[in-house]
């Protein structure tokens, strides 16, 4: 007998799953890497990518979990034909998720600690020099980033401690709903700003003068990164909402409901931010201290400005919580299933787990500063997202692919009887050339242009050293997608 829990309701799962998907990736990424890529035109780029990367492998993430009813952490033994090695890629996932929460807590902190800034006033009337060195003085004390980083595990951690259907559903959907709510308020106060039609102009038209500026493979290259990001690929934190997903309803409708849901939410998060900059005469592509230099000094001079700045900040801290939360179930799930552990022991363990790992990513901008894992200026955070984002995101996603795609996988039949189990959209079959052939080689590429971008500019000798590390981890995610079955 099964006792895996289900979701209660289909809209639980549509808005866990969002709720997962939309995080900072959504609402601090977003803007200012379109910001940075020219604006309107990386947004046609990054559509495009969602469409044709994102949508696919979502559905591919889906189909493993409910086919499996289990976390990666299973999921490929389950499936997987006799004899073939895809179950190594678990590690990676495990790894990859601890990896990302041990900097996003941190973040997550940062959204609460602003928020409750905003709600009690303390940066109103501050000039900018003021408020850049609140940013600062947050950074260079471990004391005041460790205690909201806590916070943070410990209110997402109570929650998934409440079960999947009473605390991650229950609970998610009502920090969702209110999230939309506040987003549309805020947008909507966006668009009636002084000279907002500047800003909605960078924002949604494409200077193509600006892709050629830039470069048009950077551009591409950040946009392609994006969609994995922002959707949650590659790492199994999309398949665990499958694995409590019932037969009712086919996968391709469902994942095309939560990518759209992810995509309004950034959209809308870049027309609360972005017109709001140009109101106020500020560039929006000053990087990641737009949200807590830039937005501060934006709510200062605006009318009712307090007020406008803590709606927003809670909407962040919305967002980021969230997807803790989805991350923290998949973790506490992972560790039961490898270790036997019942919810209770895992969460427990977990708490204390996750609060040490998050300390190098708070020690890197103060007492470890002087770690500059990759290239001068960067932190111990840099280098946690540039395991994740850059290696184990593409590598996954294209682990993935390979495992419903192929012979000695998954297997392609397999995979669409499970994928059109159900009502609702079916699968479009004629994509499946694309999808074996097509994508996968797009995923290698750009895994490779992004190793090249990141360190050709550290000189040739740099270069060589990471191409063979790509390279490496490549003929890894190859010996584990080339096992022979057994008959
Ligand atoms: N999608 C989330 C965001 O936009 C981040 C995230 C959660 C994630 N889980 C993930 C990214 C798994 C990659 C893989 O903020």
């Amino acid at each position: 007998m099964d006792k895996r829990e289900n979701f209660g309701t289909r809209l639980g799962f549509i808005l866990v799953s969002a709720g997962c998907a939309v995080g900072l990736g959504n609402v601090w990424k977003f803007p200012y890497i379109c910001g940075q890529n020219g604006g309107a035109a990386f947004i046609v780029l990054y559509l495009i990518c969602l469409a044709l990367l994102g949508w696919p492998i979502l559905i591919c993430e889906y189909a493993v979990g409910r086919a499996s009813r289990h976390s990666t952490a299973k999921a490929f033994h389950v499936l997987e034909p006799k004899g073939t090695r895809w179950h190594r890629y678990r590690w990676f996932s495990v790894a990859g998720n601890y990896l990302l929460m041990m900097f996003y807590t941190m973040v997550c902190g940062w959204m609460i600690n602003y928020a409750l800034r905003m709600l009690t006033g303390n940066l109103k009337g501050k000039n900018p020099d003021e408020i850049a060195n609140a940013f600062s003085n947050m950074l260079a004390s471990p004391v005041q980033m460790t205690i909201f980083m806590v916070i943070s595990v410990l209110i997402a951690f109570g929650i998934c401690a409440l079960g999947l259907k009473n605390g991650v559903e229950r609970i998610t959907k009502v920090m969702m709903l209110l999230l939309m709510c506040l987003m549309i308020v805020l947008a909507v106060h966006s668009l009636v700003l002084p000279n907002m039609r500047e800003g909605l102009a960078f924002y949604l038209v494409p200077d193509l003068g600006k892709i050629t500026e830039i470069g048009f493979g950077n551009v591409l290259f950040a946009a392609m990164s994006h969609a994995f990001f922002t959707l949650s690929l590659g790492i199994g934190a999309m398949e665990i909402f499958g694995s409590y997903l019932d037969k009712t309803n086919r996968l391709a409708g469902e994942a095309v409901s939560v990518t759209l849901l992810d995509t309004f939410v950034a959209l809308t998060a870049g027309i609360i931010i972005i017109p709001a900059c140009f109101a106020y005469g500020v560039q929006p592509d000053s990087g990641p201290s737009l949200l807590f230099i830039t937005l501060p000094n934006v709510f200062n001079h605006m009318a009712g400005g307090d007020i406008w700045g803590a709606a927003f900040f809670v909407f962040m801290t919305f967002a980021a919580l969230s997807t803790v939360i989805a991350v923290f179930e998949n973790i506490l799930s992972m560790t039961m299933e490898i270790f036997d552990w019942d919810r209770k022991t895992a969460v427990c363990r977990n708490i204390v787990l996750i609060i040490l790992l998050s300390m190098p990513a708070i020690l890197g901008f103060n007492v470890l500063s002087g770690i500059q894992p990759i290239g001068a200026g960067s932190t111990l955070m840099d280098l946690e997202d540039f395991i994740v984002s850059y290696n184990l995101l593409p590598l996954g996603s294209l682990l993935f692919v390979l495992f419903c795609a192929k012979k000695n996988g998954w297997g392609w039949d397999n995979f669409i009887r499970e994928v059109d189990t159900g009502k609702g959209l079916r699968y479009p079959v004629f994509i499946k050339p694309y999808v074996r052939f097509v994508l996968p080689l797009l995923i290698i590429v750009i895994y490779i242009k992004g190793y090249y971008d990141m360190f050709s500019k550290y000189g040739t000798t740099s270069l060589i050293f990471w191409m063979c590390v790509a390279a490496v981890f490549l003929a890894l995610i190859y010996s584990f997608a080339s096992g022979k079955p057994k008959e």
